[in-house]
């Protein structure tokens, strides 16, 4: 396994499980050259049904964590972690962690790009429950195109489904027309639809193929990668202390191996996975 060099700034990846894997692999296609530590907390996962205050404290010791190997930026690639914790770690908890340090989420890009791309002004979310109840895309849309519509639809299946390989199946035919056709009938205008959260990618050739072609279908690797490539632009002074040795390592609180035997579902390439405990 090629590893980080000692001393190193890793830009840290968090994800409540597997999911963030969708992202990593868009960030690393356009960023290759930086070092990458992705820590999937999936001993706790899944965090979509979980509180407020769980998601939180959880993603606050994960960030701890990650901050402590190195990491001076951290990409919350978790949708439910990026709505439900980031703006009071962001707020409250960075000011006395360390000033110097940055946390960034993928709700505030995805609304940016959705928006931009919707002629309508009228956008469906997919999410979790959590992302979903938290009305993040609905605040973050309303803040950057106030006239815009947004109807949200909580897909609770659909995690579950990939994670127990039933991408392919007749389970996941069965709960995507279920969930897109109740998020179609919430709004005739809709013209954009975001796949606002990690896992939903996988099942992407399915959602496609049931959301009428007048309709984009958004996922969001792509966007949070050319979010953060802009974000190192404008700020030169953390683009500076992120090390670029181009080696990506992973962490799990769960057992290895099923995290490498998993990670397959997302990823291409073999990984070699490290437990720790937050
Ligand atoms: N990573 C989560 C998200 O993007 C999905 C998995 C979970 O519920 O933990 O919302």
């Amino acid at each position: 396994m090629q590893q980080i060099k000692s001393g190193a700034s890793p830009i840290g990846v968090f994800d409540s499980g597997y999911g963030g894997l969708t992202i990593l692999k868009a960030i690393r296609n356009r960023l290759p050259e930086y070092d990458y530590l992705y820590l999937g907390d999936n001993a706790r996962a899944p965090y979509g049904t979980r509180s407020f205050d769980v998601v939180y404290e959880f993603t606050l010791e994960a960030v701890r964590y990650l901050f402590n190997q190195g990491c001076e930026l951290v990409i919350l690639a978790c949708n439910t972690a990026s709505a439900k914790a980031l703006r009071t770690i962001q707020q409250n908890d960075l000011p006395q962690i360390d000033p110097t340090k940055r946390v960034l989420g993928v709700i505030r890009p995805t609304a940016e790009a959705i928006g931009e791309l919707s002629t309508t002004g009228h956008i469906g979310v997919m999410g979790t429950n959590g992302t979903v109840q938290s009305e993040s895309y609905d605040m973050e849309v309303a803040k950057l195109y106030p006239d815009y519509v947004v109807s949200s639809q909580a897909c609770p299946m659909w995690v579950p489904l990939v994670e127990n390989h039933e991408a392919d199946g007749d389970g996941a035919d069965y709960f995507v027309r279920k969930y897109v056709g109740t998020l179609l009938n919430k709004d005739v205008d809709m013209d954009t639809i975001v796949l606002a959260c990690t896992h939903y990618p996988i099942l992407y050739p399915k959602i496609r193929a049931v959301v009428p072609d007048n309709i984009s279908v958004v996922t969001q690797g792509e966007i949070v990668a050319r979010s953060l490539e802009d974000y190192l632009r404008r700020h030169t002074e953390m683009e500076q202390r992120c090390s670029k040795g181009g080696v990506c390592r992973y962490l799990t609180t769960e057992n290895p191996d099923k995290f490498t035997d998993l990670a397959k579902i997302f990823l291409e390439e073999p990984v070699c996975v490290k437990h720790i405990d937050l």
